[in-house]
């Protein structure tokens, strides 16, 4: 599926990090059959070339990629790296060839990963700088995400840089990636830097969760249990993972932006009222929705139903499931949106709807308990 009018410009060495998840893999499903791509370099964790190729094919097949296409990744598309030891792997060579970068490698999880910060922020800003040195450096597009900026429950959100205290995060994550754009900004001013900030990424148009379950499973916990902490009229601002894909690509391949943080979102108008997911939802499933039935609660009366858990979801870690709803019960109630102005200003389409597609998640996770899909995202 196409999500902009037209091509932009060249690109000449693209380093792309994170291919082997869900949004650098996405990336690179889309860049490998992209002309105007003269190389691919991935900095990607393994033991040795040949097993970063498997990582990153592996990846790639779930995104729908033909053989052919797989094979266009060997050995010398790989630049083994850990974030964590940026040291290790910053005086290779290659990397002062580099036009344009895609970074989107990180902890991105809600748990207590104690690599959080020395990945997202320590050695993330080591890599940075290495970047900023590099003289033909045209664009670095770092993907951090929208909920840094720690939104007021109700609001169209627009794109700032202002920055709220560490204790309104929620999460750890999400302080780690907004002190991480501070950082860049402080330290290198020379930097060619463009932030994209995605709002929720769940699944892919086509391919539904077959990438990826993350967040998909928190919609069919909270239908399965028929109460949650979100009003049925709230909205959620929702994207799949290939349209976040191409944004990024968009953004890299521009050549006059006149912005430094754009959103990569559904916006006002795209974004979902829990309602109609729910509808969508029954609809993929063959069931009723529950609507008539659901309850708005507090996190207090979903503890009270911990002794159900197993019986509703299967075998699972009760303390887990307790600390999921907690989280993601907070998020799902600021019912915010990200305003996609700015997007949409560069012709990117607007996003497919997430009901639009919600049909081949279901289908693509049928076989899966929630304590299955959700490991995902507590790593
Ligand atoms: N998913 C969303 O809804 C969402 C929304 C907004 C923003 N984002 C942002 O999008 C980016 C990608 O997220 P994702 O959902 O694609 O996450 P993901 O599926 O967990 O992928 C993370 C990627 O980062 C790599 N990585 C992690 N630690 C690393 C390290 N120490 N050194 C080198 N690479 C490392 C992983 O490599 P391994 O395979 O080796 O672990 C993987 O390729 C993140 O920056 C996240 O903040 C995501």
């Amino acid at each position: 599926m196409a999500f902009f009018h037209s091509e932009y410009f060249i690109m000449s060495n693209l380093l792309i990090t994170g291919s082997t998840g869900f949004l650098g893999g996405a990336v690179l499903a889309r860049a490998i059959s992209d002309s105007s791509i003269r190389s691919i370099l991935l900095l990607v964790r393994a033991d040795s070339p040949a097993e970063g190729v498997t990582r990153v094919r592996n990846n790639l097949a779930k995104f729908g990629c033909h053989e052919h296409l797989l094979n266009k990744i060997n050995e010398n598309n790989i630049l083994l790296g850990d974030l964590a030891y940026s040291d290790d792997f910053l005086d290779d060579a290659r990397l002062s060839t580099i036009t344009h970068v895609i970074n989107s490698a990180a902890v991105a999880s809600f748990g207590d990963n104690a690599l959080i910060w020395k990945v997202n922020v320590e050695g993330t800003l080591k890599f940075v700088k290495r970047m900023a040195e590099v003289s033909g450096l045209v664009r670095f597009v770092h993907v951090g995400t929208a909920m840094s900026c720690v939104p007021e429950a109700g609001t169209l959100v627009t794109e700032s840089m202002e920055r709220k205290p560490e204790e309104e995060h929620l999460v750890q994550y999400t302080w780690s990636k907004s002190t991480i754009e501070q950082l860049m900004i402080e330290h290198c001013p020379q930097l060619p830097l463009v932030i994209a900030r995605p709002s929720i990424v769940v699944g892919h148009s086509e391919e539904g969760c077959r990438p990826s379950s993350s967040i998909f499973w928190v919609f069919r916990m909270a239908l399965m249990l028929g109460k949650f902490m979100c009003s049925m009229e709230d909205k959620i601002d929702v994207i799949p993972v290939d349209y976040c894909a191409e944004a990024l690509l968009l953004l890299t391949k521009s050549t006059e932006l006149s912005e430094k943080v754009y959103h990569i979102s559904a916006g006002d108008a795209g974004s979902t009222p829990f309602i109609e997911i729910d509808a969508a939802m029954a609809a993929a499933l063959n069931q009723k929705p529950i609507r008539s039935t659901y309850q708005q609660v507090d996190y207090s009366e979903l503890v009270k139903n911990r002794k159900d858990f197993k019986t509703i979801y299967g075998p699972c870690n009760e303390r887990l499931m307790l600390r999921a709803m907690r989280l993601y019960g907070e998020f799902s109630m600021l019912n915010v949106r990200f305003s996609n102005k700015k997007l949409l200003d560069l012709g990117m389409l607007p996003p497919p709807r997430f009901v639009d597609y919600i049909s081949r998640c279901v289908e693509t996770t049928r076989d899966f308990t929630i304590p299955e899909l959700m490991k995902v995202d507590f790593k």
